[in-house]
C-alpha cells in the first residue's frame, strides 16, 4: 500500500466509526501522523480532551505515558473500563524520562524526606511525563500532577499553601519553574538516586523549598549554551523559545520558555519577518518552519524523540483494522483511582 491508499484506507474507517472514535496526537508527531489526528496538541491540552471525550475508542499517536493517562480518565473509579478502550499504535514508544522516576523509589524518598522534615508540609508533584504507578504515589500523598503548560500554575498553588515540593521525575523542569518564580538555585536541592538518601544531609532536606528527582529528558537536557551562542550568532536578534526541558543555564537564556503550545502559539501571532530560535524538538521545528514560511524559523539545534517519531501512518491503519491486544493500554487496576486523583487535581488547579 502506499501513502495515499493507507490514508484513504484510514478515512473509510473513520467516517464507519464516526464520534465513537477519537485519534489523538502529540505536537511531536510526524505530519503524515498529525494529518491524521483529530486533535493535536501538548500534553496538557491532551489530558483535558481524553478527560472530557466519551469516546468508545481513543487511538494515541504519542508515548506510552501520554496514553496512559488517557487510560486513567476515560476509566471508571472502580478501574472498569465500560467497554471504551485506548490504543497506541507504536506500543514499544515509551518515555525514557518516565522510566526515571520509579514508583518504590519515590515512596523510599518520601518516607526518608518526611522523616528527616517531620514539620514541614510536603506535597510530592509528579511530571505529567511519568509512569501511573508514579502517579498514584502522587495521588495517595496529596500531590498533583503537572505539565510544562501548567506546572507554574500547580506549583505556585501548593507553595502559596506554604508547601514543600518534591518534584519527579524532571530536574529541569523544576529549577526552571521556581527560577521563573524568582527563587533562588539554592532553593531546590537534587535528589540523586544512586546516593544513600538522595545525597541529601537531613540540614539540606530541612533548608530546601523543594527537591527535584534528578531525571531529565535525554533529549532537551543535551542543549548547552554553546548552541545558544552558535545560534544567536547565526541568526542576531531572533527570539529564542525553548522548552522548559532543558537545562536551566541554557533556558535562562531565552526570551521566553513554554510547553509546545506555547510555543506554537508564540509563532502564530508574530509578525511576517520575525526570526524564530526554537530549542524542541525537531518534528515540531520542521513543522512550523514549513507552515509559516513569512518566518524564518531554526532549530536551537535540530534534535529528535526516537520514540516520538516511531508511530507511522501504516501503524494507525493496523489498530483501525484489526485493534490488536497489544496495542491496548491499560493501566493495572491498582493504580487507576489514585493516578485519576493526582492527574483530575492537575486539571482543577
Ligand atoms: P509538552 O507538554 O510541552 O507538549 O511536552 C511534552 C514532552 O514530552 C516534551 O518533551
Ligand atoms: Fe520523553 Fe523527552 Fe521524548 Fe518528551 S522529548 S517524550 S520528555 S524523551
Amino acid at each position: 500500500m502506499n501513502e495515499a491508499e493507507i490514508v484513504q484506507a484510514i478515512e473509510a474507517l473513520r467516517q464507519q466509526w464516526g464520534k465513537r472514535l477519537l485519534i489523538l496526537g502529540h505536537h511531536y508527531q510526524d505530519s503524515s501522523v498529525v494529518a491524521l489526528c483529530d486533535a493535536v496538541g501538548d500534553s496538557l491540552e491532551l489530558s483535558r480532551i481524553a478527560a472530557e471525550s466519551e469516546a468508545e475508542r481513543i487511538v494515541f499517536c504519542g508515548v506510552r505515558f501520554m496514553a496512559e493517562t488517557a487510560d486513567v480518565l476515560t476509566r471508571a473509579r472502580d478501574g472498569s473500563d465500560n467497554g471504551r478502550r485506548v490504543y497506541q499504535p507504536a506500543p514499544e514508544a515509551g518515555c525514557p524520562m518516565a522510566d526515571m522516576a520509579d514508583a518504590p523509589a519515590l515512596e523510599r524518598a518520601w518516607a526518608a524526606i518526611r522523616a528527616a522534615d517531620p514539620d514541614a508540609h510536603w506535597v510530592p508533584v509528579v511530571y505529567v511525563n511519568s509512569s501511573a504507578e508514579a502517579k498514584a504515589f502522587c495521588g495517595r500523598h496529596g500531590g498533583a500532577a503537572c505539565t510544562s503548560g501548567n506546572g507554574r500554575r500547580v506549583l505556585r498553588h501548593f507553595l502559596d499553601e506554604n508547601a514543600k515540593i518534591l518534584f519527579a521525575p524532571d530536574q529541569h523542569l523544576c529549577t526552571n519553574i521556581f527560577r521563573e518564580l524568582g527563587y533562588q538555585p539554592e532553593a531546590v536541592a537534587v535528589w540523586r538516586r544512586d546516593q544513600a538518601d538522595g545525597g541529601l544531609t537531613p540540614a539540606v532536606i530541612r533548608r530546601a523549598r523543594a527537591i527535584a528527582w534528578d531525571g531529565c529528558c535525554p533529549i532537551h537536557a543535551g542543549y548547552t549554551l554553546g548552541d545558544v551562542a552558535a545560534a544567536r550568532a547565526g541568526m542576531p536578534g531572533a527570539t529564542l523559545l525553548i522548552h522548559p526541558e532543558a537545562p536551566s543555564p541554557v533556558a535562562a537564556r531565552a526570551d521566553r520558555t513554554g510547553s509546545t503550545k506555547a510555543i506554537i502559539e508564540a509563532i502564530a501571532r508574530a509578525e511576517q519577518g520575525t526570526d524564530f530560535i526554537v530549542g524542541t524538538e525537531q518534528h515540531l521545528v520542521a513543522r512550523l518552519a514549513e507552515k509559516y514560511s513569512g518566518l524564518s524559523i531554526r532549530p536551537l539545534r535540530p534534535i529528535v524523540c526516537e520514540d516520538m517519531g516511531r508511530t507511522t501512518p501504516l501503524q494507525v491503519l493496523n489498530v483501525l483494522q484489526s485493534w490488536p491486544e497489544d496495542c491496548i493500554v491499560r493501566v493495572p487496576d491498582a493504580f487507576v483511582a489514585d493516578a485519576r486523583v493526582c492527574v483530575e487535581r492537575m486539571l482543577a488547579i
